[in-house]
């Protein structure tokens, strides 16, 4: 696929590759998915707020944590919502699941409703980030937890799709829009991963993930 068309379709799945583009992100970004669910620390009747789900792929790893969670996932895809309610009819049935289309540039959600909120390799994609962080930020309960991650600019800068619209940060330049959005830092990792890119081609990962308090 040409780098043009993967980065138009990273950013937002859309049309007969859609599904595909999504089974491979869930290739590429599984150890990073589970990375994150566990950091979100998850307890019994949280509510969870996922930005850019994708296909909903992990879904039933966070439900399946503790008791009673409920998940909200919310993505610009048309075609990510449908095809993440149909991977996940049970949970969808249950209740326990639930998918709709939306920006985070304006959630469409009450103030101070969730506990936990995760976004996944989405922030290069915001071309206001603070205003997408102030939204996240305003429908986090005060106790609650952001989990933000996403691929350290010294690698990405090289992969051939990210010159077709992603803004690259590194640790430091996310951890100060964080702050200057209101929220308290709690804990910075970085770590290293060889896995896939969306590309399919064995890559050099270096992976930030931010938990912040709202
Ligand atoms: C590169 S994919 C990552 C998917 C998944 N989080 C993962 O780790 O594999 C980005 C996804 O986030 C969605 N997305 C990006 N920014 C968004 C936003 N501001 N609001 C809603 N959805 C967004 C896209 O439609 C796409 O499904």
């Amino acid at each position: 696929m040409e780098s043009h068309i993967l980065a138009s379709q990273l950013r937002c799945p859309n049309g007969a590759e859609a599904s595909e583009i999504a089974q491979g992100m869930n290739e590429a970004n599984s150890v990073l998915n589970r990375k994150c669910i566990d950091l979100l620390q998850l307890r019994a009747s949280d509510s969870v707020l996922e930005v850019g789900p994708g296909n909903g792929a992990f879904v039933a790893d966070m439900i399946n944590v503790a008791d009673n969670i409920s998940y909200m996932g919310l993505d610009w895809s048309s075609e990510m919502v449908a095809e993440a309610e149909r991977l996940n009819e049970h949970l969808v049935g249950l209740g326990r699941a639930q998918f709709q289309q939306g920006n985070s540039e304006q959630l469409p959600f009450e103030p101070q409703l969730f506990d936990k909120v995760l976004a996944v390799h989405t922030l290069y994609f915001w071309e206001n980030p603070g205003d997408h962080l102030a939204e996240i930020r305003r429908v986090m309960k005060p106790d609650g937890l952001f989990c933000i991650a996403f691929g350290d600019r010294s690698f990405m800068k090289d992969l051939p799709f990210v010159p077709f619209g992603f803004a690259l940060y590194d640790q430091a330049d996310a951890c100060e829009l964080l702050r200057s959005s209101g929220f308290q830092i709690k804990n910075a990792y970085q770590y290293k991963e060889s896995g896939l890119s969306n590309t399919g081609d064995r890559v050099n990962k270096t992976i930030n993930i931010i938990i912040s308090e709202a």
